[in-house]
């Protein structure tokens, strides 16, 4: 079974495209006129000029709405597609869940005509930046310690390409790990947490002494004079990245 069947079944309930970092995405996939999707799930940031979804789990692929781009049940490391398919490919927050991740680049490459576009995060960066896993949930950053891609690697993989931050808006509407960075009660909700795979994998039992020290941080006043700074601002950069590579 696809460890999203088992993630996944919920995921369309918190997971929604965020407009400003659907318009982030859609300018880096550029003028491309056609595009493949890879680890796909749901759908969300696909542009409308999307031929193909590659997803390897059915639930994700049920969750698609009516009238997005067709699915395949595939995985990137084989593709089910010939040489120079489509001008761009693109894989969001999907490459730190691939089994072979140098197989799924090389696939990425061989598919696309001219670009690939890849939004990870720098696990470095998110460590030092993000309050939740650097100060309350330290199990979270191990568990993703092991899974997370390094840029430089990835950059190695593609050949060479550029990179640019994906600030997260205060009211991020796509509820992945840092979208609510400005709204730390949202954490404590087992819906949201189920929707965000760092933690949902960590398991409630491992989270549960950091979650409880955040409750009692929030309901004594002390979460909001410590991290003060954060309320005053509109986006942060903790992280996420988008890779983009020509060739
Ligand atoms: C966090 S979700 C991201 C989904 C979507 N790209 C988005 O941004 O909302 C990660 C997706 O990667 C998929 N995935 C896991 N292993 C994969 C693989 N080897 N090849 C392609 N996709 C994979 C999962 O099934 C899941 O749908």
């Amino acid at each position: 079974m696809a460890t999203y069947d088992a993630l996944g079944v919920s995921y369309a309930r918190t997971r929604r495209p965020d407009p400003r970092i659907a318009a982030q995405i859609d300018a880096a996939v550029g003028d491309a006129r056609d595009v493949v999707n890879v680890g796909a799930g749901t759908g969300s940031y696909e542009p409308v000029r999307t031929v193909l979804a590659v997803e390897p789990s059915r639930v994700m692929i049920r969750q698609r709405p009516a009238g997005a781009a067709p699915a395949v049940q595939a995985v990137a490391e084989h593709l089910p597609l010939g040489d120079n398919a489509a001008d761009a490919v693109m894989a969001l927050l999907t490459v730190h869940h691939w089994t072979d991740l140098t197989a799924g680049i090389r696939e990425l490459r061989r598919v696309a005509r001219r670009r690939v576009v890849i939004l990870t995060w720098d696990q470095r960066v998110f460590r030092e930046r993000f309050w939740l896993v650097r100060d309350y949930l330290a199990h979270a950053a191990a568990f993703d310690d092991s899974r997370a891609v390094p840029i430089d690697q990835l950059i190695d993989l593609l050949g060479g390409g550029r990179t640019e931050p994906v600030h997260v808006p205060y009211d991020c509407v796509d509820g992945f790990g840092a979208a609510y960075w400005r709204r730390p009660h949202a954490y404590l909700d087992p819906q949201v947490r189920a929707g965000i795979s760092m933690l949902a994998q960590t398991g409630d039992d491992a989270l549960a002494p950091g979650l409880a020290r955040l409750a009692d941080d929030l309901a004594a006043g002390r979460w909001h004079t410590r991290y003060a700074d954060l309320l005053t601002l509109d986006s942060i950069d903790v992280g996420y990245r988008l890779v983009v590579a020509d060739h």
